[in-house]
């Protein structure tokens, strides 16, 4: 678990992070002492795929925690601009994860994802507003992300805040993109 570093470059700061308050979210910089939290999450976003798998409980967390360490290793070399944030709530703390890279003028979101008891209360559309109104402040092309191409709810929550397919779908994952008029 040791791999689990991030970059730590001196950001600016989150914009507009009283706004999060407001609806009980805080945001703080992920580190090592959170690969356990993230390795959970992650099994978390793969339950239906685990169960189809016959293979032993054993087995499938050794899976999980390859693919854990290496999305992590690709997040971090290919987003080394990026901000790695942990999702907080004064309730539960921490809830979740959202990476978002501000670091070219189409901002990406990398990944947003919450723990399965703290989906469905409106954080993650709390999350992707603030971060649409922190583009449009600080005047960036839009913000992009990828929406597995089966994940319908998470597409139809990014086309309800205004997010449209760009391109064709690439594999098993659909770009898609808000531009602010
Ligand atoms: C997608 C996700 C970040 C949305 O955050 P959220 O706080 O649950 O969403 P909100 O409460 O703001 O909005 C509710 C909408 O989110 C979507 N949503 C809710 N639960 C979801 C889930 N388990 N998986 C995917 N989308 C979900 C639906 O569109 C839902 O609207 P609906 O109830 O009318 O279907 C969160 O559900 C999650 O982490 N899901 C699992 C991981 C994932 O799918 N990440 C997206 C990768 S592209």
């Amino acid at each position: 678990m040791g791999s689990t570093t991030f970059p730590r470059r001196g950001l600016p700061p989150p914009p507009r992070i009283d706004e999060l308050a407001a609806r009980g979210l805080a945001l703080r910089d992920a580190g090592e002492a959170d690969a356990p939290f993230l390795q959970a999450l992650y099994a978390g976003l793969r339950p239906d795929e685990m169960a189809f798998m016959a293979w032993p409980q054993a087995l499938k967390d050794a899976f999980l925690a390859d693919h854990f360490r290496l999305q992590h290793h690709h997040f971090v070399s290919h987003f080394s601009g990026a901000d790695f944030w942990i999702v907080r709530t004064g309730v539960k703390s921490t809830v979740g994860r959202f990476y978002l890279d501000r670091s070219a003028s189409l901002w990406r979101v990398i990944d947003i994802g919450l723990a399965p008891d703290a989906r469905g209360q409106g954080l993650g559309s709390a999350l992707l507003r603030w971060a649409q109104a922190g583009a449009r402040d600080a005047g960036a092309a839009g913000i992009d992300l990828h929406a597995a191409v089966v994940n319908a709810r998470a597409r139809s929550l990014y086309q309800r805040l205004g997010f449209r397919p760009e391109g064709a779908a690439e594999g098993y994952h659909q770009r898609m993109a808000w531009r602010p008029r």
